[in-house]
């Protein structure tokens, strides 16, 4: 089925989430890259234990606590304002170098695109903001409309509700494999920048396309839209 619209996940896809470890570095020397990476987990874990249990707290909120539990964990000694200052790398985190150059070539082909995630309105206005990547999207999608996250269903709809297409019609785009396969499930074309090479996950699902980089997606949706 030809694409109508393309959605793309934000954190990991578009914007490098580890882009904070080089403040963290500097806040906590040789701790930085560790630190992230807990950090990441963490925000993950919580979104999951968050809705699986019904107990809603908006992304920014889950993403400091993730921080505080990370930087507990590895005996790190937060501050208030070093909160403020990590905290606020979210909302200016560093796009992958390929992100605007393929937004802007998929526009011009006539893409529709649109950004679905589980960052609240304010946290993703202002990292495309900061990207440069303002008017190149139709929605700022985000999981706080349904106050669930990902992989709820509700969220993967938000995608289907605002296109106003079947979601057999959309690409799906997420670095995150199991982002991937879960809006297989779900129901969307799905390409997967798979930028480690790594495996795919064993969910019973693969992704429809895979690539290593953001780039990759306007072969898959040329082909697509030729078959
Ligand atoms: C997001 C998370 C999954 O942007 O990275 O929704």
């Amino acid at each position: 089925m030809p694409i109508r619209g393309i959605l793309f996940d934000a954190y990991g896809t578009l914007f490098d989430v580890h882009s904070v470890a080089s403040l963290a570095e500097e806040i906590f020397p040789d701790k930085g890259i560790a630190l992230s990476a807990l950090w990441r987990d963490k925000q993950l874990e919580y979104t999951r234990l968050r809705t699986l249990s019904d107990r809603y707290a908006d992304f920014l909120q889950v993403t400091e606590d993730a921080l505080r539990y990370a930087c507990a964990r590895l005996g790190l000694p937060l501050t208030e304002p070093g909160v403020g200052r990590l905290l606020g790398q979210y909302h200016r985190l560093t796009a992958f170098p390929d992100a605007l150059v393929t937004l802007r070539q998929l526009r011009a082909q006539g893409f529709a695109l649109s950004v679905l995630s589980n960052g609240t309105p304010g946290m993703l206005a202002s990292v495309v903001d900061s990207a440069g990547m303002s008017g190149l999207f139709d929605h700022l999608l985000s999981a706080d409309q349904v106050r669930k996250f990902k992989t709820a269903p509700e969220v993967y709809q938000l995608g289907v509700a605002a296109f106003g297409y079947v979601a057999a019609e959309l690409a799906f785009v997420s670095a995150n494999g199991w982002d991937a396969c879960c809006a297989t499930w779900f129901g969307y074309q799905t390409f997967w920048i798979n930028r480690a090479g790594d495996p795919v996950e064993q969910l019973g699902v693969v992704p429809t396309g895979q690539g290593r980089r953001l780039g990759d997606l306007i072969d898959f949706a040329d082909r697509r839209n030729c078959d």
